[in-house]
C-alpha cells in the first residue's frame, strides 16, 4: 500500500505547522510559477481564503519576489503602493523566494495582523524551511 504524503500534503502540513507555532503568522501559504506564464498559482495555505490565487509576474508582493528573486520583508504593508490586499486585518508580510537548481520556481508568504513583526531571524528560519522544500520537490 502507498501511505507515502504527495507533495501537496506536506506543504500543507508545512503550512498549519508554521501558522500554528508562530504567533506572528497569521496567513501561510506557497505561491508556484504558473508552468510557463509569467504568473504565480497559489498552492497550498492556512489561513483565511484569498482571491488571489493568481498573480501577475511583478503585481504585489508576491508577484516582486517572482521577478526580484530576493526576500521581501514589509514592516507596514499601509506603505506600498504596489501591493494586493488579500485581508483587511493585515499589517506586515515576508515574501522568500524558494530555489530549485538556482531557479526561483515559487516562494513562500506570510501575513502577520502584528505591525512590523518579521526580523532576520524569520528570513534565515524561512530560507532554511525554502531548502527543506526544494529538496523534497
Ligand atoms: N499580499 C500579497 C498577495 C497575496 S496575499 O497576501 C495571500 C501581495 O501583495 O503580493
Amino acid at each position: 500500500k502507498n501511505d507515502a504524503l504527495s507533495v501537496d500534503e506536506r506543504l500543507q502540513s508545512i503550512c498549519d505547522l508554521l501558522q500554528n507555532t508562530v504567533p506572528s503568522y497569521d496567513w501561510v501559504g506557497f505561491y508556484f510559477k504558473n508552468g510557463d506564464k509569467d504568473e504565480l498559482k497559489l498552492g497550498p495555505y492556512t489561513g483565511e481564503p484569498t482571491d488571489h490565487t493568481i498573480i501577475p509576474f511583478g503585481k504585489g508582493i508576491c508577484g516582486q519576489v517572482a521577478v526580484s528573486n530576493k526576500n521581501f520583508v514589509v514592516p507596514d504593508v499601509s506603505a506600498q503602493d504596489n501591493y494586493i490586499a488579500c485581508s483587511i486585518t493585515v499589517k506586515a508580510e515576508i515574501v522568500v523566494p524558494l530555489f530549485v537548481n538556482g531557479q526561483n520556481i515559487g516562494q513562500i508568504d506570510i501575513d502577520s495582523n502584528t505591525p512590523d513583526p518579521f526580523t532576520e531571524e524569520d528570513e534565515r528560519f524561512l530560507e532554511f524551511v525554502n531548502a527543506q522544500v526544494a529538496a523534497m520537490l
